[in-house]
Protein backbone atom coordinates (compact mmCIF):
# COMPACT_ATOMS: atom_id res chain seq x y z
CA UNK A 1 0.00 0.00 0.00
CA UNK A 2 1.11 3.49 -0.43
CA UNK A 3 1.75 5.78 2.09
CA UNK A 4 -1.28 8.36 1.89
CA UNK A 5 -4.03 8.17 4.73
CA UNK A 6 -6.42 10.21 6.13
CA UNK A 7 -7.88 10.24 9.69
CA UNK A 8 -11.01 11.48 10.71
CA UNK A 9 -12.42 12.00 14.43
CA UNK A 10 -9.26 12.54 16.58
CA UNK A 11 -11.02 11.84 19.89
CA UNK A 12 -9.54 10.02 23.40
CA UNK A 13 -8.46 6.55 20.90
CA UNK A 14 -8.16 8.40 17.45
CA UNK A 15 -5.57 10.99 18.40
CA UNK A 16 -2.89 8.23 19.68
CA UNK A 17 -4.27 5.90 16.73
CA UNK A 18 -3.55 8.65 14.01
CA UNK A 19 -0.21 9.18 15.51
CA UNK A 20 0.81 5.95 15.39
CA UNK A 21 0.20 5.85 11.76
CA UNK A 22 2.31 9.08 10.93
CA UNK A 23 5.02 7.83 13.43
CA UNK A 24 5.15 5.02 11.84
CA UNK A 25 5.66 6.82 8.10
CA UNK A 26 3.06 7.50 6.53
CA UNK A 27 1.69 10.54 5.66
CA UNK A 28 -1.96 11.34 7.45
CA UNK A 29 -3.97 13.82 6.36
CA UNK A 30 -6.55 14.65 9.67
CA UNK A 31 -9.85 16.11 10.23
CA UNK A 32 -11.34 16.99 13.49
CA UNK A 33 -14.71 19.15 14.40
CA UNK A 34 -13.02 20.60 16.87
CA UNK A 35 -10.28 22.01 14.87
CA UNK A 36 -7.74 23.08 17.75
CA UNK A 37 -7.47 19.22 18.34
CA UNK A 38 -6.64 18.55 14.81
CA UNK A 39 -4.19 21.37 15.17
CA UNK A 40 -2.82 20.30 17.98
CA UNK A 41 -2.00 16.78 16.78
CA UNK A 42 -0.36 18.21 13.50
CA UNK A 43 2.07 20.15 16.25
CA UNK A 44 2.70 16.54 17.73
CA UNK A 45 3.10 14.17 15.02
CA UNK A 46 4.13 17.05 11.89
CA UNK A 47 0.93 15.49 9.72
CA UNK A 48 -1.74 17.43 7.91
CA UNK A 49 -4.52 18.99 9.17
CA UNK A 50 -7.30 19.53 7.26
CA UNK A 51 -10.49 21.97 7.16
CA UNK A 52 -12.99 19.23 6.11
CA UNK A 53 -13.31 15.53 5.65
CA UNK A 54 -13.42 15.71 1.89
CA UNK A 55 -10.22 17.50 2.13
CA UNK A 56 -8.18 14.97 4.29
CA UNK A 57 -9.41 12.21 2.53
CA UNK A 58 -8.26 13.75 -0.81
CA UNK A 59 -5.61 11.36 -2.68
CA UNK A 60 -5.50 8.80 0.51
CA UNK A 61 -5.52 5.66 -0.25
CA UNK A 62 -7.07 4.50 2.97
CA UNK A 63 -9.69 6.86 4.87
CA UNK A 64 -9.92 6.15 8.93
CA UNK A 65 -13.12 7.15 10.99
CA UNK A 66 -13.37 7.00 14.63
CA UNK A 67 -15.97 8.95 15.82
CA UNK A 68 -19.03 8.47 18.38
CA UNK A 69 -22.37 6.67 16.90
CA UNK A 70 -24.09 5.91 13.83
CA UNK A 71 -25.26 9.22 13.06
CA UNK A 72 -21.84 10.95 13.70
CA UNK A 73 -20.21 8.60 11.47
CA UNK A 74 -22.77 9.40 8.60
CA UNK A 75 -22.18 13.15 9.26
CA UNK A 76 -18.57 12.57 8.28
CA UNK A 77 -18.99 10.22 5.44
CA UNK A 78 -21.92 11.92 3.39
CA UNK A 79 -22.54 14.92 1.69
CA UNK A 80 -20.63 17.73 -0.02
CA UNK A 81 -17.74 17.70 2.65
CA UNK A 82 -17.82 14.33 3.92
CA UNK A 83 -14.97 11.60 3.02
CA UNK A 84 -16.81 9.99 0.13
CA UNK A 85 -17.04 13.73 -1.77
CA UNK A 86 -13.42 13.76 -1.51
CA UNK A 87 -11.97 9.80 -1.76
CA UNK A 88 -10.37 8.81 -5.01
CA UNK A 89 -11.84 5.24 -7.12
CA UNK A 90 -10.23 2.07 -5.33
CA UNK A 91 -9.35 3.77 -1.77
CA UNK A 92 -10.50 2.00 1.56
CA UNK A 93 -13.31 3.51 4.09
CA UNK A 94 -11.98 1.84 7.31
CA UNK A 95 -14.65 2.58 10.21
CA UNK A 96 -13.42 2.19 13.84
CA UNK A 97 -16.58 3.77 15.33
CA UNK A 98 -18.52 1.20 17.68
CA UNK A 99 -21.67 1.38 15.52
CA UNK A 100 -24.04 -0.45 14.53
CA UNK A 101 -24.04 -3.99 11.65
CA UNK A 102 -26.75 -2.27 9.60
CA UNK A 103 -24.60 0.75 9.64
CA UNK A 104 -21.41 -0.90 8.10
CA UNK A 105 -23.67 -2.77 5.65
CA UNK A 106 -24.97 0.55 4.21
CA UNK A 107 -21.74 1.76 4.27
CA UNK A 108 -20.06 -1.19 2.45
CA UNK A 109 -23.14 -0.64 -0.34
CA UNK A 110 -22.47 3.19 -0.52
CA UNK A 111 -19.03 2.65 -0.88
CA UNK A 112 -18.89 -0.15 -3.31
CA UNK A 113 -21.59 2.16 -5.61
CA UNK A 114 -18.85 5.35 -5.75
CA UNK A 115 -16.23 2.37 -6.64
CA UNK A 116 -14.58 2.78 -2.73
CA UNK A 117 -14.33 -0.40 -0.40
CA UNK A 118 -14.86 -0.21 2.77
CA UNK A 119 -14.31 -2.12 6.25
CA UNK A 120 -16.32 -2.08 9.57
CA UNK A 121 -13.73 -2.47 12.19
CA UNK A 122 -14.07 -1.40 15.71
CA UNK A 123 -11.54 -2.14 18.03
CA UNK A 124 -11.27 -2.95 22.06
CA UNK A 125 -8.33 -2.30 24.23
CA UNK A 126 -9.52 1.42 25.80
CA UNK A 127 -7.51 4.21 25.84
CA UNK A 128 -4.27 2.33 27.14
CA UNK A 129 -4.50 0.30 23.99
CA UNK A 130 -4.43 3.28 21.36
CA UNK A 131 -1.93 4.67 23.11
CA UNK A 132 0.29 1.90 23.58
CA UNK A 133 -0.42 0.82 19.69
CA UNK A 134 -2.12 -2.32 21.45
CA UNK A 135 -5.85 -2.59 20.38
CA UNK A 136 -7.32 -5.57 19.34
CA UNK A 137 -9.74 -4.80 15.87
CA UNK A 138 -12.28 -6.59 14.39
CA UNK A 139 -12.67 -6.40 11.06
CA UNK A 140 -15.59 -6.86 8.24
CA UNK A 141 -15.67 -6.74 4.41
CA UNK A 142 -13.60 -8.85 2.26
CA UNK A 143 -10.48 -10.38 3.70
CA UNK A 144 -8.33 -9.26 0.50
CA UNK A 145 -8.99 -5.69 1.35
CA UNK A 146 -8.27 -6.24 4.91
CA UNK A 147 -4.98 -7.59 3.48
CA UNK A 148 -4.76 -4.20 1.73
CA UNK A 149 -4.92 -1.89 4.87
CA UNK A 150 -2.94 -4.49 7.22
CA UNK A 151 0.63 -2.51 7.19
CA UNK A 152 -1.39 -0.01 8.57
CA UNK A 153 -3.55 -1.42 11.44
CA UNK A 154 -0.54 -3.30 13.08
CA UNK A 155 0.54 0.09 13.55
CA UNK A 156 -1.76 0.33 16.21
CA UNK A 157 -2.96 -2.96 17.24
CA UNK A 158 -1.63 -5.66 19.08
CA UNK A 159 -4.33 -8.18 17.18
CA UNK A 160 -6.43 -7.99 14.01
CA UNK A 161 -8.58 -10.48 13.04
CA UNK A 162 -10.97 -10.63 10.47
CA UNK A 163 -14.95 -11.72 11.49
CA UNK A 164 -16.16 -12.64 8.03
CA UNK A 165 -18.59 -9.78 5.33
CA UNK A 166 -19.43 -6.31 6.56
CA UNK A 167 -21.09 -5.64 9.74
CA UNK A 168 -19.54 -8.70 11.01
CA UNK A 169 -16.83 -6.99 12.93
CA UNK A 170 -19.31 -4.58 14.54
CA UNK A 171 -21.20 -8.19 15.62
CA UNK A 172 -17.93 -9.27 17.35
CA UNK A 173 -17.79 -6.09 19.09
CA UNK A 174 -20.97 -6.33 20.37
CA UNK A 175 -19.99 -10.01 21.53
CA UNK A 176 -17.12 -8.58 23.37
CA UNK A 177 -19.41 -6.15 24.96
CA UNK A 178 -22.07 -8.49 26.15
CA UNK A 179 -19.41 -10.46 28.17
CA UNK A 180 -17.56 -7.68 29.56
CA UNK A 181 -21.37 -6.45 31.11
CA UNK A 182 -21.86 -9.58 32.96
CA UNK A 183 -18.01 -10.26 34.47
CA UNK A 184 -18.03 -6.55 35.58
CA UNK A 185 -21.03 -6.78 37.38
CA UNK A 186 -20.15 -10.38 38.76
CA UNK A 187 -16.66 -8.56 40.45
CA UNK A 188 -18.70 -5.64 41.50
CA UNK A 189 -21.16 -8.05 43.41
CA UNK A 190 -17.96 -9.66 44.98
CA UNK A 191 -16.26 -6.41 45.58
CA UNK A 192 -19.05 -6.18 47.71
CA UNK A 193 -19.24 -9.54 49.16
CA UNK A 194 -15.58 -8.89 50.38
CA UNK A 195 -16.60 -5.33 51.87
CA UNK A 196 -19.40 -7.04 53.44
CA UNK A 197 -17.35 -10.32 54.68
CA UNK A 198 -14.84 -7.93 56.34
CA UNK A 199 -12.00 -9.60 54.12
CA UNK A 200 -8.81 -8.08 52.66
CA UNK A 201 -9.67 -7.35 49.34
CA UNK A 202 -6.33 -7.98 48.22
CA UNK A 203 -5.60 -11.11 49.78
CA UNK A 204 -8.56 -12.55 48.35
CA UNK A 205 -8.31 -11.27 44.46
CA UNK A 206 -4.14 -11.84 45.23
CA UNK A 207 -5.74 -15.89 45.33
CA UNK A 208 -8.90 -15.85 42.74
CA UNK A 209 -7.49 -13.52 40.24
CA UNK A 210 -5.12 -16.66 39.35
CA UNK A 211 -7.43 -19.05 39.25
CA UNK A 212 -10.52 -19.66 37.36
CA UNK A 213 -12.86 -16.47 38.35
CA UNK A 214 -9.80 -14.52 37.12
CA UNK A 215 -10.12 -11.69 34.20
CA UNK A 216 -9.31 -9.13 33.17
CA UNK A 217 -11.50 -6.44 34.57
CA UNK A 218 -10.24 -7.99 38.19
CA UNK A 219 -6.91 -8.03 37.48
CA UNK A 220 -7.09 -4.34 35.99
CA UNK A 221 -10.41 -2.78 38.26
CA UNK A 222 -10.21 -3.87 41.36
CA UNK A 223 -8.01 -1.51 43.35
CA UNK A 224 -9.90 1.63 41.94
CA UNK A 225 -12.51 -0.05 43.18
CA UNK A 226 -11.64 -0.35 46.74
CA UNK A 227 -10.56 3.13 46.66
CA UNK A 228 -13.72 4.21 44.86
CA UNK A 229 -11.99 5.87 42.25
CA UNK A 230 -14.03 6.17 38.84
CA UNK A 231 -12.87 9.10 37.11
CA UNK A 232 -11.20 7.15 33.89
CA UNK A 233 -11.38 4.35 31.82
CA UNK A 234 -14.21 3.13 29.32
CA UNK A 235 -17.17 5.60 30.33
CA UNK A 236 -20.70 4.47 30.89
CA UNK A 237 -22.15 6.19 28.44
CA UNK A 238 -20.36 4.68 26.05
CA UNK A 239 -21.12 1.35 27.49
CA UNK A 240 -24.52 1.70 27.04
CA UNK A 241 -24.61 3.14 23.39
CA UNK A 242 -22.75 -0.03 23.35
CA UNK A 243 -25.33 -2.76 24.98
CA UNK A 244 -28.02 -0.78 23.16
CA UNK A 245 -26.44 -2.14 19.46
CA UNK A 246 -25.96 -5.39 21.28
CA UNK A 247 -29.46 -5.55 22.57
CA UNK A 248 -30.88 -4.34 19.29
CA UNK A 249 -29.21 -6.90 17.31
CA UNK A 250 -30.10 -9.56 19.40
CA UNK A 251 -33.51 -8.49 18.62
CA UNK A 252 -33.34 -9.18 15.04
CA UNK A 253 -31.31 -12.48 14.75
CA UNK A 254 -33.26 -14.07 18.16
CA UNK A 255 -30.69 -14.20 21.05
CA UNK A 256 -31.80 -13.86 24.30
CA UNK A 257 -29.51 -12.06 26.26
CA UNK A 258 -31.13 -11.21 30.06
CA UNK A 259 -27.81 -10.48 31.97
CA UNK A 260 -27.06 -8.21 29.64
CA UNK A 261 -30.26 -6.22 29.50
CA UNK A 262 -30.15 -6.45 33.12
CA UNK A 263 -26.78 -5.09 33.71
CA UNK A 264 -27.65 -2.22 31.13
CA UNK A 265 -30.40 -1.00 33.47
CA UNK A 266 -28.06 -1.06 36.33
CA UNK A 267 -25.69 1.22 33.93
CA UNK A 268 -29.03 3.48 34.06
CA UNK A 269 -28.97 3.77 37.60
CA UNK A 270 -24.80 4.50 37.49
CA UNK A 271 -26.35 7.44 34.79
CA UNK A 272 -28.66 8.86 37.23
CA UNK A 273 -26.52 9.31 40.11
CA UNK A 274 -24.03 11.23 38.01
CA UNK A 275 -21.72 8.26 36.53
CA UNK A 276 -22.16 9.16 33.16
CA UNK A 277 -18.30 9.90 31.93
CA UNK A 278 -17.21 7.10 35.09
CA UNK A 279 -15.11 3.90 34.51
CA UNK A 280 -17.65 0.86 33.61
CA UNK A 281 -16.45 -0.51 36.63
CA UNK A 282 -18.70 2.18 38.99
CA UNK A 283 -21.15 -0.43 38.85
CA UNK A 284 -19.94 -1.17 42.26
CA UNK A 285 -21.62 2.23 43.02
CA UNK A 286 -25.01 0.60 43.39
CA UNK A 287 -23.83 -0.93 46.30
CA UNK A 288 -20.89 1.11 47.62
CA UNK A 289 -21.57 4.82 47.00
CA UNK A 290 -18.50 7.52 46.14
CA UNK A 291 -17.59 9.47 49.08
N1 LIG B 1 -12.64 5.31 24.75
C1 LIG B 1 -12.53 4.00 24.77
O1 LIG B 1 -12.00 3.40 25.71
C2 LIG B 1 -13.04 3.18 23.60
C3 LIG B 1 -12.69 1.83 23.51
C4 LIG B 1 -13.15 1.08 22.43
C5 LIG B 1 -13.97 1.66 21.48
N2 LIG B 1 -14.33 2.97 21.60
C6 LIG B 1 -15.23 3.54 20.57
O2 LIG B 1 -14.45 4.37 19.72
C7 LIG B 1 -15.24 5.47 19.28
C8 LIG B 1 -14.53 6.78 19.67
O3 LIG B 1 -14.37 6.80 21.08
P1 LIG B 1 -13.51 7.93 21.81
O4 LIG B 1 -13.34 7.46 23.21
O5 LIG B 1 -12.32 8.26 20.98
O6 LIG B 1 -14.55 9.15 21.77
P2 LIG B 1 -14.28 10.69 22.03
O7 LIG B 1 -13.03 10.90 22.81
O8 LIG B 1 -15.57 11.25 22.56
O9 LIG B 1 -14.02 11.26 20.56
C9 LIG B 1 -15.01 11.29 19.60
C10 LIG B 1 -14.44 11.89 18.35
O10 LIG B 1 -15.45 11.90 17.34
C11 LIG B 1 -15.65 13.26 16.92
N3 LIG B 1 -17.08 13.39 16.61
C12 LIG B 1 -18.13 12.99 17.36
N4 LIG B 1 -19.28 13.28 16.74
C13 LIG B 1 -18.96 13.88 15.59
C14 LIG B 1 -19.71 14.41 14.52
N5 LIG B 1 -21.05 14.37 14.52
N6 LIG B 1 -19.05 14.97 13.48
C15 LIG B 1 -17.70 15.03 13.47
N7 LIG B 1 -16.93 14.55 14.46
C16 LIG B 1 -17.55 13.97 15.50
C17 LIG B 1 -15.21 14.11 18.06
O11 LIG B 1 -14.90 15.41 17.61
P3 LIG B 1 -14.80 16.64 18.65
O12 LIG B 1 -13.38 16.67 19.14
O13 LIG B 1 -15.17 17.82 17.85
O14 LIG B 1 -15.80 16.36 19.75
C18 LIG B 1 -13.98 13.32 18.52
O15 LIG B 1 -12.89 13.55 17.66
C19 LIG B 1 -16.62 5.30 19.90
O16 LIG B 1 -17.48 4.65 18.99
C20 LIG B 1 -16.34 4.41 21.11
O17 LIG B 1 -17.48 3.63 21.49
C21 LIG B 1 -13.88 3.74 22.63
Amino acid sequence: MSKKLAFIGLGVMGYPMAGHLQKAGFSVQVFNRTASVAEKWQAEFSGAACATPAEAARNADVVFVCVGNDDDVRSVVYGEQGVFAGMKAGAVLVDHTTASAELARELSAAAAQRGFQFLDAPVSGGQAGAENGALTVMVGGEESVLEKVLPALNCFSKHVGWQGPAGSGQLAKMVNQICIAGVVQGLAEGMQFIAQAGLDPERVIGAISQGAAGSWQMSNRWQTMSRGEYEFGFAVDWMRKDLKLALEEAQRNGSRLPLTALVDQFYGDVQAQGGARWDTSSLLTRFIPVK
